[in-house]
């Protein structure tokens, strides 16, 4: 754009781009893997534009020590390659390499407006009663998310359940800014929440999100455990004393046996119902062990290869320099775009 006016724009057809991120604020777990990576590898595989990112930026919303924060950010680069990311054909870096995120994000911060944050139940869950005394990153923390997806005018982001109000607010941002510049300019995004373990639960108690920020590491199952802990998890996981019902409705108010056939379908890649259908009647005593043989068949190769990847540190932060510089150049352009749109002059940049 070189006229320096913010011309109307007429409406503009975005072509399909994927982003999407998490956060290395601890290890990642059986609900990261399930809810999101194994989902990104589909997506990357299926031959669509992908972007995905470790949102470091974000994870300090949080106190982070900076040398766990550093590790983690490469044992997620790690995660993610193993998993299947490739990352000559996905787009994978760490958040703060590139800085046109944490621009829009404080554009998009005066975009925002105060209500719509405060109905966030991520910022609520985590603020507590100790909402004074949380970071104000905390509470702009999905400006920030928002600005992530849409420095890249990306059309869909796959993520769990969890992320779904996020994601409106995304959307909203989009068409608040269109509106009152009276442009087309960001894309009303799409959120993917699908497959059988969008939400993956606690292994201690079935009405709570399984989260690396949980106390209790028996709670999870991290892409870091080797065969004994998962096999030891699984069979102390909570579960109620019937055996597995003969349909998928019978799982409705058992909470602790649908997350465990949940993640059963999930990672054998069958549907809920031929999951129930095989194990009709089975009690846990039988599934577990069967949880367990598939659990380990999938993620052993994993986290065998996650650790060969840790062994060379520089390799990862070379992998991640590169996908920097890729995101870089399709972030760049269209943020120019944005200071163009919203009055900024911008002539030491042209
Ligand atoms: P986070 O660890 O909060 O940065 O989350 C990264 C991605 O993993 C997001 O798409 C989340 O929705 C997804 N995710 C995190 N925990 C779970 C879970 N327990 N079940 C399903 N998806 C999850
Ligand atoms: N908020 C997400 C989470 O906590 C992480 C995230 C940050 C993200 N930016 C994003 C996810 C952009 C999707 C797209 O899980």
């Amino acid at each position: 754009m070189s006229s320096g006016t913010s011309a109307v724009q007429t409406p503009k057809a975005f072509k399909p781009r994927i982003f999407s991120g998490i956060q290395p604020s601890g290890g990642l777990t059986l609900g990261n893997y399930l809810g999101a990576l194994k989902r990104f590898v589909e997506k990357q595989d299926e031959g669509i534009e992908t972007i995905y990112c470790l949102v470091d930026m974000h994870a300090i919303t949080t106190w982070q020590d900076p040398a766990k924060l550093r590790h983690a950010t490469r044992e997620g680069a790690a995660a993610f390659i193993a998993a299947g990311i490739d990352p000559k054909r996905s787009i994978l870096f760490n958040q703060s390499q590139v800085g046109a995120h944490a621009e829009l994000g404080w554009i998009f911060n005066c975009v925002a407006r105060m209500g719509w944050m405060s109905r966030m139940t991520q910022f609520k869950d985590k603020a507590g009663k100790n909402s004074e005394n949380v970071s104000l990153g905390l509470f702009a923390y999905p400006a920030l998310m928002a600005a992530d997806i849409l420095v890249y005018h990306a059309t869909m982001v796959p993520v769990g359940e969890d992320q779904k109000q996020h994601l409106e607010l995304t959307r909203d941002i989009a068409i608040k800014f269109n509106n009152d510049y009276g442009v087309s300019f960001f894309p009303v995004v799409e959120p993917l929440i699908e497959g059988a373990a969008t939400r993956v639960m606690s292994l201690r108690d079935g009405s709570k999100k399984m989260s690396k920020s949980d106390p209790s590491d028996q709670s999870r199952i991290n892409l870091t455990d080797d065969a004994d802990a998962i096999a030891q998890k699984i069979r102390k996981a909570k579960t109620d004393p019937e055996p597995l019902p003969e349909t998928a409705e019978g799982l409705k108010d058992r909470p602790e046996a649908k997350n465990l056939v949940n993640i059963y379908a999930a990672l054998s890649g069958q549907s809920v119902a031929e999951v129930v259908a095989e194990y009709a009647g089975a009690q846990f005593g039988s599934f577990k062990p069967k949880l367990v043989e598939l659990a380990v068949a999938k993620l052993s190769p994993i986290t065998t290869e996650m650790n060969r990847l840790m062994a060379d540190p520089g390799e990862i932060d070379r992998i991640l320099a590169d996908g920097a510089e890729r995101a870089d150049a399709l972030a760049r352009p269209i943020l120019e775009q944005v200071y163009d749109i919203t009055g900024m002059i911008r002539s030491r940049w042209r």
